[in-house]
């Protein structure tokens, strides 16, 4: 039997990357040879950050891991994965709330493509509060975000916000 390199996909928006997502890659790599952090160009969803921000960001956040790729995607996310030859699609479950989106979207994901597995991580207790959204809009309002996302994103946030308390 040939030792296949074990890939996962982690697929996400990512706008911007937290700590609560480098908890659920870091934990990933325990399981998979190599992870591939996809980010949605979804046109029709208002970003931030722009898709270069937000791949250049996780990239210096991984600062060239071999095992931590970055790549940005388009269309059904199971065509992306049969595409890059990964057995999994991981995705991290904060609380009960995000359960039936998920859900709905592994089943979804399944009818289409059998042969990619859909993998949940529970977040580190530590993030389960943690979201890009609720970090942006405390970002905006002036907030303490440090800690809360690695040091590429936290200044990327000041630059975008200058209020924010440091
Ligand atoms: O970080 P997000 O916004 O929760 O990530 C959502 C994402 C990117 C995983 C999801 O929107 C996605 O996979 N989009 C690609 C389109 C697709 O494949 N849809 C069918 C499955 S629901």
């Amino acid at each position: 039997m040939t030792d296949k390199k074990k890939t996962a996909i982690y697929p996400g928006s990512f706008d911007p990357l937290t700590n609560g997502h480098i908890d659920i890659i870091e934990r990933a790599l325990d399981i998979f040879d190599e992870v591939i952090i996809a980010v949605l160009h979804n046109p029709s969803k208002k970003a931030l950050f722009t898709m270069e921000e937000r791949v250049d960001m996780i990239k210096q956040s991984f600062n060239g891991r071999k095992t931590v790729l970055v790549d940005s995607f388009g269309g059904l996310l199971v065509d992306y994965a049969r595409m890059k030859n990964a057995i999994a699609i991981i995705r991290g479950m904060r609380a009960l709330s995000d359960f039936e989106s998920e859900f709905q979207m592994a089943l979804m994901n399944r009818k289409l493509n059998k042969e990619v597995q859909s993998i949940f991580l529970m977040t580190g207790f530590r993030w389960i509060f943690t979201s890009s959204s609720i970090i942006k809009e405390a970002a905006q309002f002036g907030g303490d975000i440090s800690g809360m996302v690695p040091e590429a994103v936290e200044l990327k946030l000041i630059e975008k916000y200058p209020r924010i308390k440091q």
